[in-house]
C-alpha cells in the first residue's frame, strides 16, 4: 500500500543555543563570546530533519511551548518539508533549551527541560500511525511521560504493520530501566551508543551487550563514536570503522546515523548498506556545528 509517510518520528525537540568562546566563564564576571548560533536541537527532531533531507517522507510528533523557541522549531521542521500535524503546543510549559558553551573545543551545557518530557502515547493518533510505514522514537530516557505507555505504543504499531526503531540516549536518572526492555521486544532496530549499551546490559564488551540486546530487538546498531559502529543482526555481527574526517562538532552525530540508516532501511536496503548510509550521514554531520547544519537545503 502506498502510505503517505515513510516514517513517523515521535519524541523530544528543543533548541540548542551554541556559544563559542576563547575565554572561560568566571562567577560574577561578564565575558565576550566569539560566536553564537541558535539551532534545532533534540535527538528526535534532528533525526527527523536529517531523514527528511535525505529524501524520506517524514512526520514529526512532539511537544513545544507557545513561545518564540517553539516558533523557531516549527519553522525549522517545516523548512525540511516535515508533516507537522502531530506537533502540539503546550500552554503551560516553555520550550526546552540547551545552552552549550564551547571553550576552545571543551564543551559544557545546561538544559532547561520545559516541554522535553511531555510527549504522551495519545499524541500519536491511530490515524497517524495508519498513514506511516515506520515509527521511530528518539531519546527514550528523556520521554518520562511516555514510559508507562511506550510498550503498548510499540506493540500497537507492530500490530498495525509498521516497523519500529528506538534510540535511548543517556539516562539522566541512571536507572537504565523505565520499561525499555518491554519496548525493545517490539523494536526492529535499536540504536544505542557504546556507553548506553554497556550500562543497559551490565556487559563488559560491546559484543556481549549487542548480543544481549539482540535477544530483544531484531537489529542492534551500537554507535562507537570515532571507532564507528558495531551491528548485531540475526545471530551475526560486523564492525564498520568510522570514516576519517575533520571533526568540528559531534552534536547530533548519533541522530544523523539513525537518519542515514533509516533512509536506506526504508528503501528496502540490506542491514550492511543501511549501516554504511548511517556512517555517511554521521560523517557529514560532524563536519559542521549543530546537528542539522550539514543537511540544510542550499539557498
Ligand atoms: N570523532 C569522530 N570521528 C569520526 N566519526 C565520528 C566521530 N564521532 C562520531 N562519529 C560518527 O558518528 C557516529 C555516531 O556517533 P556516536 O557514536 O558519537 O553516537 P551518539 O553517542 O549516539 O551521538 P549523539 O551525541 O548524537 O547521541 C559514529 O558511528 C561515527 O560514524
Ligand atoms: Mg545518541
Amino acid at each position: 500500500m502506498n502510505k503517505k509517510l515513510d516514517c513517523l518520528v515521535a519524541g523530544e525537540t528543543n533548541v540548542d543555543l551554541m556559544i563559542g568562546a576563547s575565554v572561560s566563564l568566571e562567577p560574577g564576571k561578564e565575558k565576550l563570546a566569539d560566536d553564537i548560533r541558535l539551532v534545532l536541537g533534540g535527538s528526535s527532531s534532528i533525526t527527523a530533519f536529517n531523514l527528511a533531507a535525505l529524501g524520506t517522507k517524514v512526520g514529526f510528533v512532539g511537544v513545544i511551548g507557545c513561545d518564540a523557541f517553539g516558533d523557531f522549531i516549527e519553522q525549522r521542521l517545516a523548512s525540511a518539508g516535515i508533516d507537522l500535524k502531530g506537533l502540539r503546543r503546550d500552554k503551560t510549559s516553555r520550550t526546552g533549551i540547551t545552552v552549550w558553551f564551547d571553550e576552545k573545543g571543551r564543551r559544557s551545557g545546561i538544559t532547561y527541560p520545559g516541554t522535553i518530557p511531555l510527549l504522551r502515547a495519545q499524541d500519536i493518533s491511530p490515524g497517524q500511525l495508519k498513514l506511516a510505514r515506520h515509527l521511530h522514537v528518539g531519546h527514550y530516557f528523556l520521554l518520562t511521560h511516555l514510559h508507562p505507555e511506550a510498550p503498548d505504543l510499540f506493540a500497537r504499531a507492530k500490530r498495525m504493520g509498521l516497523t519500529t526503531s528506538l534510540d535511548c540516549n543517556y539516562d539522566p536518572s541512571e536507572k537504565w530501566n523505565s520499561r525499555i526492555e518491554q519496548v525493545l521486544r517490539h523494536t526492529d532496530i535499536f540504536f544505542p551508543n557504546e556507553q548506553e549499551a554497556l550500562l543497559l546490559t551490565g556487559s563488559r564488551s560491546v559484543e556481549a551487550a549487542a548480543r544481549a540486546l539482540g535477544k530483544l530487538a531484531h537489529i542492534v546498531a551500537v554507535k562507537l563514536g570515532a571507532k564507528g559502529v558495531f551491528v548485531f543482526h540475526d545471530g551475526n555481527s560486523f564492525h564498520v570503522p568510522a570514516r576519517k574526517v575533520r571533526v568540528v562538532d559531534t552534536t547530533g552525530a548519533g541522530d544523523s546515523f539513525n537518519a542515514g540508516f533509516l533512509s536506506q532501511f526504508l528503501r528496502g536496503a540490506s542491514v550492511r548498506v543501511a549501516t554504511n548510509a548511517g556512517l555517511a550521514a554521521a560523517t557529514r554531520c560532524v563536519a559542521r556545528v549543530g546537528g542539522t547544519a550539514a543537511f540544510e537545503r542550499k539557498p
